[in-house]
């Protein structure tokens, strides 16, 4: 079984993409054949610093290897490091119709946000869908805001496959739906472009500020509150234990307990949570040339796939 997911290096990653994205990919790392990586091609539809994409692309990959991905069992590379995947994008977007794209709510989205819009940004479904059907990929896993994506994906493939004959493995998405929409700071879903995000491996004092600012309702500190409501209830649970959750909850409803102090709790869990993984962080960074040579050698079996499938699709194609 194929299992293919890719991360944007477009900012500094957040808790809704580990528990979203990261932590559901690292545990299948263990139940098939994973490939993962850093979708520098993608992050170009925004980022247009060189420096920049180049530095946020090492702290993507430092970023994934400190949480527990790990080399030996999951292939790891740079996505421009197998650039057969854009001749694929290009075989797929001539049977991509515009329709298609033009629904997307990623692209909507963005354009309703004032981002300027350029043909990457909407030709961007096609190249995912080249990720992930040049590897041949069985299972991808991804936060809810990508189902659509791999929806997508799956449509150009059948259309593809009826034209040509089955050259692509159909794709599914797999979402935890515990963990689907991690809500930020404002209650809304969690992401760097809303900036109410909390970052994994950010500054303490600037976290600390940003877990303080959490919207709540205004209930006041002695009476019951709702835990099931509540956006600081829902971010302490992705890190509590079963009877620290039950715990809080109970301190809720029986009222006498402030939001600020169930804040504080959230914090030091965060703090504690992410800490091993900062350690290892820390430890990574100062060996960049390890790092190098997993995208490397990732690169070379990634694109051997890659190689072979789209040579299969030039030949169907006619090439
Ligand atoms: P952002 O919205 O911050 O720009 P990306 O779009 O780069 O994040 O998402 C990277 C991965 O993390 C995707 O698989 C996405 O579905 C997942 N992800 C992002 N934000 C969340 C969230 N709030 N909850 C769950 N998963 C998320
Ligand atoms: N679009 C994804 C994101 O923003 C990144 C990505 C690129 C991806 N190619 C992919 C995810 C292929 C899964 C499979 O997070």
């Amino acid at each position: 079984m194929r299992i293919l997911s890719g991360i944007q290096p477009s900012g500094r990653l957040h808790i809704g993409n580990y528990f979203g994205m990261m932590r559901p990919a690292i545990e299948l790392q263990d139940k098939g054949d994973a490939f993962y990586f850093v979708a520098n091609y993608h992050a170009l539809t925004t980022v247009t610093d060189g420096e920049l994409l180049r530095q946020a692309t090492l702290d993507v990959a430092l970023d994934f290897l400190a949480c527990g991905l790990d080399p030996e069992k999951a292939t790891f590379f740079r996505q421009s490091d197998v650039p057969e995947v854009t001749e694929l994008a290009w075989l797929l977007s001539v049977v991509t119709p515009m329709g298609l794209l033009e629904r997307c709510h990623s692209f909507k989205d963005k354009t309703a946000r004032g981002v300027v819009s350029n043909h990457g940004l909407f030709a961007y479904p096609v190249l995912m869908a080249a990720d992930i059907l040049a590897y041949q990929s069985n299972i991808v896993p991804v936060g809810k805001d990508q189902k659509q994506h791999v929806e997508v994906t799956r449509d150009i493939a059948t259309k593809f496959n009826n034209l040509y004959g089955e050259i692509f493995v159909m794709p599914e998405p797999s979402i935890r739906e515990a963990v689907a929409v991690v809500p930020g700071i404002d209650g809304k879903k969690m992401s760097k472009s809303y900036d109410n995000h909390l970052e994994m491996f950010g500054n303490e004092k600037e976290l600390g500020k940003r877990v303080m600012r959490i919207v709540t309702d205004s209930t006041p500190m002695e009476d019951a509150k709702n835990p099931d409501e509540c956006t600081v209830f829902e971010l302490f649970s992705l890190f509590a234990s079963n009877d620290e959750q039950e715990a809080m909850a109970g301190r809720y409803r029986e009222g006498g307990y402030g939001y600020g102090s169930a804040k504080k709790l959230l914090l030091e869990k965060v703090g504690e949570f992410f800490e091993p993984m900062r350690k290892r962080r820390e430890e990574l960074e100062k060996n960049v040339d390890y790092v190098e040579e997993v995208l490397k050698k990732g690169a070379e079996a990634a694109r051997m796939d890659a190689r072979a499938t789209l040579d299969r699709a030039r030949t169907a194609v006619g090439l």
